[in-house]
């Protein structure tokens, strides 16, 4: 099956995407239009002149420090800024047949242009995308991702209780992000044991993203992550693999963003097979379509095309997702008949496995 063919089978499975940084996914366009408005300092005579301040390419360093420069804060100039910005990232989610987005994001960064109150901002997010959710006909939840190089108390106090405000608008979880290097897990126990008090957030930690399976270990067990971003370090090691298989931890895995940040060099050897195979609830997802320069149907295809995965495997991926997804058990259930049935009208159209072509923005 030619590339461009599979990638339209692709297309028309239902999937669910627990794993997508709003900050990440911006059209490369829209940064630029929202970098002009606010005169910042970049060069902004196209936005190709823009991309290489925003976006990752071939033969950039593949490290996960070098690949947070590309993260911004400095877009927002209003409230409708952020409202157009997930708008668009609803329709592009759904272009890709996501039918049950998480979107993260970092009230933070929302706010440090100094324009917008960080609470104000969260609910900006959270009521423009149920309303672009209900119009692309995508089940939108929100994550409040906080930064681990920029700890701080009584504002992540302040973000966790609007976090448990906002639930009913489906803000469902809080994310930890970030460089696991130089801020390791045990420095971030008492927020998380705040965010587990809420008895209303689900918890997922970036972990093991090129450090180590201890990372992974010890986000589970210090910090009580139900899922972990990335996390594929726990492939190295068998206790950790058990652990993740016992607690039925989902990885949230993102092979071009794996790629990219350098935590594997061939997506042909990437662990989520491995993992797959060992009874972890591995997830396929895109992580930041706008720097990788490559969507989530870029990921499903690596599945595809370089894992010989057929339909019957895609269909437990998404299963895993569907478990994983923090909703609650009628809305778990509905997601799960609405994914088997679109698996089941795609029965007929197969994908071949076996080495293809590699896709783009990554090898
Ligand atoms: N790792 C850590 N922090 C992040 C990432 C990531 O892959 N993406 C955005 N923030
Ligand atoms: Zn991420």
């Amino acid at each position: 099956m030619e590339h461009d063919e599979r990638l339209d089978v692709l297309r028309s499975l239902p999937k669910v995407e627990l794993h997508r940084h709003l900050e990440g996914a911006m059209r490369l366009r829209t940064q630029w239009e929202l970098g002009r408005a606010r005169r910042i300092n970049l060069p902004l005579s196209s936005p190709e002149a823009l991309a290489p301040f925003v976006t990752w390419s071939e033969g950039e360093p593949r490290s996960l420090k070098h690949f947070l420069t590309k993260f911004r804060g400095d877009w927002w100039g209003s409230y409708k800024d952020v409202e157009r910005v997930v708008r668009e990232e609803v329709e592009d989610a759904a272009r890709e047949g996501v039918v049950h987005l998480e979107l993260r994001f970092s009230p933070e960064n929302l706010s440090r242009t100094g324009k917008l109150r960080a609470e104000a901002a969260m609910q900006a997010v959270a009521e423009a995308g149920q309303e672009a959710g209900e119009e692309h006909g995508v089940g939108v939840r929100y994550l409040v991702t906080l930064v681990r190089e920029r700890q701080d108390d009584d504002l992540w106090r302040r973000f966790i209780d609007h976090a448990v405000a906002l639930h009913e608008l489906g803000v469902v979880g809080v994310d930890l992000a970030g460089d696991e290097f130089d801020h390791p897990n045990h420095e971030f126990v008492r927020a998380f044991e705040r965010v587990r008090d809420t008895g209303v957030l689900g918890v997922t930690i970036h972990a093991g993203e090129g450090t180590s399976p201890e990372h992974v270990r010890s986000a589970v067990e210090l910090l009580g992550a139900q899922r972990i971003g990335h996390g594929l370090e726990a492939a190295r090691h068998p206790g950790v693999i058990g652990l993740l298989v016992e607690k039925k931890v989902a990885l949230e895995l993102c092979p071009v963003s794996n790629y990219q940040t350098g935590c594997v060099d061939d997506l042909s050897a990437h662990p989520l097979p491995q993992l797959d195979q060992a009874g972890v609830r591995v997830t396929l997802n895109a992580d930041d379509p706008a720097i990788h320069r490559t969507g989530l149907l870029d990921n499903y295809d690596v599945a595809v095309s370089r894992w010989g995965y057929l339909l019957d495997d895609l269909l437990r991926l998404e299963r895993n997702s569907v478990q994983a997804a923090f909703l609650d058990e009628p809305a778990r259930a509905k997601l799960l008949e609405k994914v088997e049935a679109g698996y089941r009208a795609c029965a007929g159209q197969g994908l071949n496995g076996g080495p293809t072509d590699a896709p783009s923005g990554s090898r």
